[in-house]
């Protein structure tokens, strides 16, 4: 695990939920190595990753390890909000700039500066805004919304997406020459069903994270259920793992954590027939196979989510608030 290394514990001075990395297969150490060489530099970092995989975690890692740790680490998520708001919260505006802009406002790049831009879901960025980021890379200087003076800033930028870029330039839906500015270090972060190793480690930090949180000492998870966990396929990974690992510390009135605590089979593998169909009403079926379809697009696609939603012929959007409301109503089940 790589907080024992007391360089990174020094340096965890950011959200404790990014404080540990764990780190303990082959692949995932040399990939660890290699980022921190490249934390070093100055250079624009890009990486891809599945969901889930951590990409925002080796982001604040390699801020961690570099020049800049005293300085800010600003993340933009460029799929949250509509183009003239994403514009706004990344570069400001000007008083005056539009009705209700009284006061000028500094935007995320600026305040960034002397730290890093963390460009979070960079491959969902609309296509005007594309061309405004690429200016902003190529001379670290931009205009505030309605503003005509230039600013300059020194920001260093990471980028991470869990699109395929190469394929959205040739789809014409990325530029080319943004994809070579954000491309110059990129790094992919595997699976986790491709370094099951790892796993009873990852399960095993958020054990003592969770109970801790909770209060409840002492908690333990029984072969079956570490054998349920390397049976899994984890589309969303880790970040699946840490929510199936909370949950059961939740539900569970035992210190001995089964499988059944972490309804990991249930998502993966039950078709909907199977369900108690006859119980449900008609919109409460059709709402439980909207899902379900989804559910085996993501899993067809790696838990790519846009891929899946490419699969089933819908927005992206639409298919992150179906998972998102899915995740909410499962959460207040479990409550
Ligand atoms: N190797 C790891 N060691 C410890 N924790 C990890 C590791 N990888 C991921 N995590 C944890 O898993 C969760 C998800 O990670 P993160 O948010 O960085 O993923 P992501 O790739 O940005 O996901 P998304 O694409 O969905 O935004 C976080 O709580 C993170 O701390
Ligand atoms: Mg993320």
């Amino acid at each position: 695990m790589v907080d024992d290394d007391p360089d990174v514990a020094s340096h965890r001075d950011v959200d404790s939920r990014y404080g540990t990395i764990v780190a303990d297969t082959p692949a995932m150490a040399s990939l660890i190595a290699l980022i921190k060489r490249a934390a070093d530099s100055e250079a624009t970092v890009l990486l891809l990753g599945e969901s889930g995989t951590g990409k925002e975690l080796f982001a604040r890692f390699i801020h961690q390890w570099s020049k800049r740790i005293e300085n800010p680490f600003v993340v933009i998520n460029c799929v949250a909000l509509t183009e003239t708001l994403l514009e706004n919260e990344l570069f400001g505006h000007e008083k005056g700039a539009f009705t209700g802009a009284d006061t000028q406002q500094k935007g995320k790049v600026e305040l960034a500066d002397n730290g890093t831009l963390f460009l979070d879901e960079i491959g969902d960025m609309a296509p005007d805004l594309q061309a405004k980021l690429l200016r902003l890379l190529q001379d670290r200087e931009f205009h505030r919304v309605g503003g005509t003076r230039l600013v300059q800033v020194n920001i260093r930028v990471i980028a991470a997406t869990n699109c395929d870029l190469s394929k959205a330039v040739r789809e014409g839906k990325f530029r080319e020459d943004l994809f070579h500015r954000l491309n110059v270090l990129s790094f992919s972060i595997p699976p986790l069903r491709d370094r099951p190793d790892e796993i009873p480690h990852l399960a095993d930090l958020f054990l003592r994270r969770y109970t801790k949180e909770m209060g409840k000492p002492g908690m333990r998870l029984t072969e079956a259920a570490l054998g349920a966990m390397y049976r899994y396929r984890w589309p969303g990974n880790v970040r699946e793992l840490e929510n199936a690992v909370a949950r059961a510390v939740v539900l569970s009135t035992d210190c001995e954590i089964g499988p059944e605590y972490l309804r990991l089979s249930r998502d993966q593998e039950e078709e909907p027939q199977e369900r108690e169909a006859s119980d449900l009403s008609y919109h409460e079926a059709m709402e439980h196979y909207r899902y379900y379809l989804i559910e085996q697009a993501l899993k067809r696609a790696r838990g790519n989510q846009t891929k899946a939603a490419e699969a089933l012929g819908l927005q992206r959007s639409y298919l992150a608030r179906v998972l998102k409301q899915k995740r909410t109503e499962a959460q207040k089940n479990d409550q």
